[in-house]
């Protein structure tokens, strides 16, 4: 049987090194990964992610990145599941992960690299803190719908109230959720 390794992708726009809720809430579901399972972390707002062109309709093809977006796609192809640690912005994500996501449109277009193929299967997760839950369901399915479109396995996320650093440590709903929330609803 394949080890199980988990990518999280951190998108707050924090200030490098400040833990905010989402994070804070990830790392607490981080401390029950399934047995034998391995996990990395990667802040967006710490790696310089190129800018995204779109050459679908003239060039057609792209190189194999380089630098940090090239660390991303590493890190992307290697996790058998990804997850999204990310907050409610403007009822989306935020504009770093956005951006991450643009590029799975150039990866799928790098000769000899098969992005679309190498990414079927895996599971996708969702971590998000934000003042409303109800609210935060437009990103769920806008992070849905990409998972869906390279046929991953989209997991049903995990919510907890947020706002200020330290505001989801009081939501005991969303920390009792986050103890079992990849062992619970693993497919
Ligand atoms: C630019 C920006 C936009 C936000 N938009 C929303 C929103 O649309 N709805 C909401 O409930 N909270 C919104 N929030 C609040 C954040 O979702 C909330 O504070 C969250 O806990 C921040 O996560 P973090 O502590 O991990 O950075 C916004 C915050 C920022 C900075």
């Amino acid at each position: 049987m394949t080890s199980r390794h988990f990518l999280f992708i951190v998108s707050s726009a924090r200030v490098p090194g400040a833990l905010g809720n989402t994070e804070w809430l990830a790392r607490e579901a981080a401390r029950h990964l399934p047995a034998g399972a391995t996990g990395t972390w990667l802040h967006l707002n710490r790696l310089d992610l190129a800018d995204f062109e779109d050459r679908r309709h003239d060039i057609g093809t792209y190189p194999m990145p380089s630098g940090d977006t090239h660390r991303l796609l590493e890190a992307t192809l290697a996790a058998t599941d990804l997850v999204f640690v990310t907050p409610l912005y403007w009822y989306s994500f935020p504009n770093r992960l956005k951006r991450y996501l643009d590029h799975w449109s150039a990866w799928m277009r790098v000769e000899g690299l098969d992005f679309k193929g190498r990414m079927q299967g895996k599971r996708v997760w969702a971590i998000t803190t934000s003042g409303n839950r109800e609210k935060s369901q437009p990103m769920f399915d806008s992070l849905k719908l990409c998972a869906e479109f390279l046929a991953m396995r989209w997991q049903p996320p995990l919510w907890g109230q947020g706002g200020a650093p330290g505001a989801v440590e009081k939501d005991a709903a969303a920390v009792a959720a986050a103890a079992n929330y990849f062992g619970a609803s693993a497919t």
